[in-house]
């Protein structure tokens, strides 16, 4: 477990984000995670014993809504090697990220998600303009024998042309989806098989709370 942390993302991955992310605001990889680490963090995912039902909202408001979202999450906290082993991963595209587009990234939050057969995400928006400090998600997913029939994709939507798909993703093993946090429309599709993931933002210095003077 120690030797996976000092995993870094290997240089060709990171170019490719790099260039996904500078030309079109997102992009989705197969096989970005080392398949060791996403094997122990698929087996992690589904051992904890701490999801709670996600909530939608913004800060105070956030409460449960079965309409929009049905997933569970388990915030990560840190302590455990394997989580450890994540942040330092998603630490390396940070760095990665910062030195190249400039981003000015300062910190990354991020939580498990596990969806049961019949969950659903509807299409939403991680951030909105203003209002919050996401600036890049990363989703990596936890699905080692993903299978067709299993569905629960990832949809992408084009933010300009209304409705238009960007594409449909399986959540396979190792697969990372990465996008713009205020730009690109998403749902997470009714799945029929247990979906886990690691959901992750990379935030800028905080942006002061809107208020009425
Ligand atoms: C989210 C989300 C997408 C996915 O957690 O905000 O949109 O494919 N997840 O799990
Ligand atoms: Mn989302």
């Amino acid at each position: 477990m120690a030797d996976l942390q000092r995993l870094p993302p290997d240089a060709q991955s990171l170019d490719a984000i790099i260039d996904a992310l500078e030309s079109r605001g997102w992009g989705v990889f197969s096989n970005i995670l080392p398949l060791d680490l996403a094997t122990a963090l698929a087996q992690r995912a589904r051992s904890l014993g701490s999801y709670e039902q996600a909530r939608v909202g913004r800060r105070r408001n956030r409460q449960v809504n079965t309409f929009v979202r049905r997933d569970s999450i388990a915030w990560i906290k840190g302590e455990h090697p394997l989580d450890q082993a994540w942040l330092t991963w998603a630490d390396s595209l940070r760095l990665h990220i910062n030195r190249s587009l400039m981003l000015g990234l300062v910190g990354f939050e991020s939580h498990y998600a596990y969806y049961r057969p019949g969950t659903f995400y509807r299409r939403h928006l991680d951030a909105f303009r203003g209002d919050s400090n996401r600036v890049v998600s990363l989703v990596c997913y936890l699905n080692p024998s993903w299978q067709a029939a299993d569905a629960g994709e990832l949809v992408l939507y084009d933010p300009d042309a209304d409705g238009r798909e960007l594409g449909r993703f399986p959540p396979t093993l190792g697969t990372l989806a990465v996008y713009l946090s205020e730009v690109f429309p998403h749902e997470v599709l009714p799945t029929t098989a247990d979906r886990f993931s690691l959901t992750g933002w990379f935030r800028s210095r905080s942006v002061l709370p809107v208020r009425n003077f």
